[in-house]
């Protein structure tokens, strides 16, 4: 009884903890999620300064889709949590990136804080707004589409397996970012080639323009 309790209890280990030590395979999508939740109010919707509390601010809350681009990942971890943020220079005005931009110290998980980072790229490099919400899009894609798409999006689903399907690598920002939101929500409502099935009567046009959200988000 005791080696049978020990077996279930290694065995249930193994189910559980492949989860927990995973990377994230969605940082940009979770980076969303947190930048809407925080950055939003001051940065804005699109990244450009405008939040809601942008006009209440002394010094302008930065155009993020334009100064991300020249900053590295480690200056941009620095300028997020404040830790060695004071050596860092800003863009006009003052010499110094100022304390009018939070420092969030330890309020981001490493995790977190790469998802923030993606998020950030995504907001400078996109020529694609998102059109829908991304977070109906992830449900609607895990109900209909990673079954040839991949939970991740690069096209490693069962049935691309089974029936020996070729299709386009959604994570992929070479192959996705040269078709045009429009064009996007036309392939996917009425299909493309042999095998991309056509999705009118099934998904409404919100339900494709998250998809495409949820989609343009997969590839950073
Ligand atoms: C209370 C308003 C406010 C909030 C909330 C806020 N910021 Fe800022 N942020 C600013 C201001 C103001 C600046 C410009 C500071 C300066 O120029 O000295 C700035 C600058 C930045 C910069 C530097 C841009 C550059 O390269 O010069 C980054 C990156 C940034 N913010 C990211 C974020 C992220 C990520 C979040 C959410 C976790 C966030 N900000 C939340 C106000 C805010
Ligand atoms: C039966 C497998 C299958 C399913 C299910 C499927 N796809 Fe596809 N998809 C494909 C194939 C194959 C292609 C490549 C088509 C081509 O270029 O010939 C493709 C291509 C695409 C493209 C690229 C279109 C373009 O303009 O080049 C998008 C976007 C896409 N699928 C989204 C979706 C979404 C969203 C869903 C779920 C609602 C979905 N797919 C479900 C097989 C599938």
């Amino acid at each position: 009884m005791k080696n049978i309790i020990h077996t279930v209890m290694l065995l249930t280990l193994f189910a559980v903890s492949p989860i927990i030590v995973s990377a994230n395979p969605l940082p940009a999508y979770e980076g969303r999620g947190l930048y809407v939740s925080y950055c939003q109010l001051c940065h804005g919707t699109s990244g450009k300064g405008d939040g809601p509390l942008a006009k209440a601010m002394k010094i302008s809350p930065a155009d993020l889709t334009t100064t991300v681009r020249s900053r590295s990942d480690t200056i941009l971890l620095r300028i997020i949590t404040g830790k060695g943020r004071q050596t860092i220079t800003g863009r006009d005005r003052h010499n110094l990136l100022s304390n009018a931009m939070p420092e969030w110290k330890d309020i981001f998980s490493k995790s977190q804080l790469k998802s923030l980072i993606a998020y950030l790229r995504f907001l400078s490099s996109t020529k694609h707004d998102l059109m829908g919400d991304p977070k109906i899009g992830l449900q609607l894609y895990h109900q209909y589409c990673q079954v040839c798409h991949g939970i991740e999006g690069d096209g490693d689903g069962i049935m691309t397996k089974l029936i020996g399907i070729i299709q386009i690598d959604l994570t992929n920002s070479n192959e996705t970012d040269r078709i045009s939101n429009v064009d996007l929500v036309k392939n996917i409502l009425d299909g493309k080639g042999k095998f991309m099935p056509a999705w009118r009567g099934i998904l409404s046009q919100g339900d494709v323009e998250a998809l495409v959200s949820f989609i343009r988000l997969l590839s950073h």
